[in-house]
């Protein structure tokens, strides 16, 4: 059965039948070499810490559950640390500092989801 919206044009784009529980968009966008004055959340939070943060959802068995991916600016660019996102919720967090944190958000939500 196809499942897009009406508003998806019929073309040879196919439709993937998966959806995570949650899905985490962390932000590395880094501006620190760049010139660019505006606050972001790399070098703070790094693309290696999103790989810390999906291997340690893989140890907790929730591969299929949890969707973690390293984004963009977000957004909601900020001096005291990192932004990142959970969806469906739409929970924006900012200042974001460490793993830990970025784990205990991800802990929190999905014990609240059922997870
Ligand atoms: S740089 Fe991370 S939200 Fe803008």
């Amino acid at each position: 059965m196809d499942t897009r919206p009406s508003s998806i044009p019929r073309t040879s784009l196919e439709t993937i039948s998966f959806k995570p529980t949650l899905h985490v968009f962390i932000c590395t966008n880094d501006r620190a070499q760049t010139g660019d004055p505006r606050p972001s959340c790399g070098p703070q939070i790094t693309p290696e810490m999103v790989k810390e943060i999906k291997l340690w959802i893989r140890t907790q068995g929730l591969t299929a559950d949890i969707y973690c991916t390293k984004a963009s600016c977000l957004g909601f660019c900020n001096p005291d640390g990192g932004v990142m996102c959970i969806w469906p919720q739409g929970i924006f967090l900012k200042g974001i500092t460490s793993v830990d944190e970025i784990k205990q958000v991800i802990s929190d939500e999905a014990r609240r989801v059922g997870l």
